[in-house]
């Protein structure tokens, strides 16, 4: 087992402890049908530690004081095959100290691995252990074609909006995406918000 494979896999834990790891039992089911475009902003596992934790450990707060989240090992096991089209692109999301697990967890639900699709600056810093941090990456990933036909080609990679409540994405990351494929078929994955022209899917949204 490597380094990566060692940390993300060291601890379990789920939303409810000491409940049996199966995908059925930890996820909402899915709706029916196939999607061309799925926007996704998993529950990354801090492993206990709380976020943006800097010099003197000052206590910001932490993704588990706000929603459960779910070990990498769970999140593999949700079938985003399942509900993929033949052709359909993958943007999740991810903090930096994820980037590692979220190009592993594309490729786990059947993606190839594209490249950035946004950086939002989040016009704030906070502290690190190494630089102050501001940004968050929105990773693309492809399965078979990039869906047809397309919408905006100059759509820009760059987004600058203020933070909102605690793990909020910018609205505009998502209306970037429409531009880039207005006809296609779209589903948000553990989304908070349910929003015209996309299907909505998790603990906190679903329809
Ligand atoms: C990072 S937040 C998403 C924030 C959202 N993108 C927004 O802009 O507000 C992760 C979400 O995943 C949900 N979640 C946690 N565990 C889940 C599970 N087992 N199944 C589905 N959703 C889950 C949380 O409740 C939370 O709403």
């Amino acid at each position: 087992m490597d380094e990566f494979e060692r940390r993300s896999r060291s601890t379990p834990s789920g939303p409810v402890p000491g409940a049996p790891r199966r995908a059925e039992s930890l996820f909402p089911p899915f709706p029916k049908g196939r999607f061309d475009v799925i926007y996704a902003d998993p529950p990354w596992d801090y492993k206990g530690q709380l976020q943006h934790n800097g010099a003197g450990n000052r206590d910001t707060g932490g993704a588990q004081r706000h929603y459960p989240t779910v070990t990498l090992d769970d999140l593999e096991n949700l079938d985003v095959m399942s509900i993929s089209a033949d052709d359909s692109l993958l943007f999740m999301w991810s903090s930096s100290p994820h980037l590692d697990q979220a190009i592993h967890l594309g490729k786990a639900w059947g993606f190839d691995w594209a490249t950035v699709a946004f950086v939002w600056n989040k016009m704030k810093v906070n502290p690190g252990y190494y630089t102050m941090s501001q940004c968050e990456l929105c990773l693309v990933f492809k399965r078979g074609k990039i869906p047809n036909p397309r919408g905006a080609r100059n759509v820009k990679q760059y987004l600058e909006a203020e933070r909102e409540r605690h793990s909020a994405k910018p609205d505009e990351a998502r209306q970037r995406i429409e531009e880039m494929f207005p006809g296609q078929k779209k589903i948000e994955l553990f989304a908070r918000v349910s929003v015209k022209g996309w299907k909505a899917w998790g603990l906190e949204s679903n329809g």
